[in-house]
């Protein structure tokens, strides 16, 4: 089916009271796990700037959108943490549906001026934006264990998100990127202080490492999208170490693969079923 706008998936979920899943993707076999886990359901996937920036990254985009295209499942495609308008350029360029356009590292006022500047680039062409305050403690690509930072300020979450017109943000409730180095404690009565000041569809990051009442608890209280990524890169890692020694015997790629694929549906499945619960 067509890629389903960024936006219709949000305001589809958040009628029902419910979120969608946003999940990273690195390569076919974690796009064919997720598309595979949601089964139909309506899903987000995420690419990492840093994909789009390696070599060959604008082939590997072309396909994933193309993959997307032929999934039973309305999806949407968005650039993660972008924080380079280049990148997002690239990522308008290439078709995708949203950017993060990510300036929760600069000051507050330089942020809303990069929102702009993103939203310059995707809106006259119909991409949707998010946008990030309350820098999120913890990196994408690389999983450490951190402590979270400084919540996202209510009042502030709300001029910014009327300063900028990103169409979703992010904020920073005592979620992380990566591994939570101790037990997550999301301030679930501080998310709620945000929703009620915020128009804009609301977006957790960090899912990883989340129990599942934890993630449910943030959607009731007012996210409606969810991104994970750090926990299928552990699960793609680990089951393709437990399989490398097999696979190596007779060069077996495509049963490593399908492993690969397996393992990032099952962490994916696992998602889906606390979101659409
Ligand atoms: P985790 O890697 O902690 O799941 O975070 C994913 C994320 O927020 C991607 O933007």
């Amino acid at each position: 089916m067509p890629l389903a706008p960024f936006k219709d998936l949000l305001a589809a979920a958040r009628r029902a009271g419910s979120a969608v899943a946003a999940f990273s993707v690195y390569d076919a076999e974690s796009l064919v796990g997720v598309l595979r886990a949601a089964a139909g359901r309506p899903l987000i996937v995420l690419i990492s700037s840093q994909v789009v920036a390696e070599p060959g990254g604008d082939l590997v985009v072309a396909g994933m959108l193309a993959m997307a295209e032929r999934a039973p499942s309305p999806v949407a495609l968005q650039l993660d943490h972008a924080r380079d308008l280049d990148v997002i350029a690239a990522g308008c360029e290439l078709g995708l549906g949203a950017v993060m356009a990510d300036g929760s590292g600069l000051p507050y006022d330089e942020n809303v001026a990069f929102v702009l500047a993103a939203r310059a680039l995707a809106a006259p062409r119909g991409i949707a934006v998010e946008a990030e305050l309350g820098h999120l403690a913890g990196e994408e690509e690389v999983a450490l264990a951190v402590d979270p930072g400084p919540l996202t300020d209510p009042a502030a979450a709300e001029r910014f998100a009327r300063e900028t017109g990103a169409d979703c943000l992010a904020v920073a409730i005592g979620n992380v990127h990566g591994i939570y180095r101790g037990a997550p404690h999301l301030d679930l009565e501080h998310l709620r202080a945000i929703a009620a000041r915020v128009a804009v569809p609301l977006s957790l990051h960090g899912g990883s490492g989340l129990a599942a009442s934890a993630v449910a608890g943030a959607v009731a209280g007012g996210m409606t999208k969810v991104n994970f990524n750090t926990e299928l890169r552990q699960a793609y890692l680990a089951r393709t170490a437990d399989e490398l020694p097999g696979a190596r015997d007779g060069a077996r790629l495509l049963a490593l693969h399908r492993a690969q694929a397996d393992a990032v549906a099952a962490v994916a499945a696992e998602r889906f079923a606390v979101l659409s619960a």
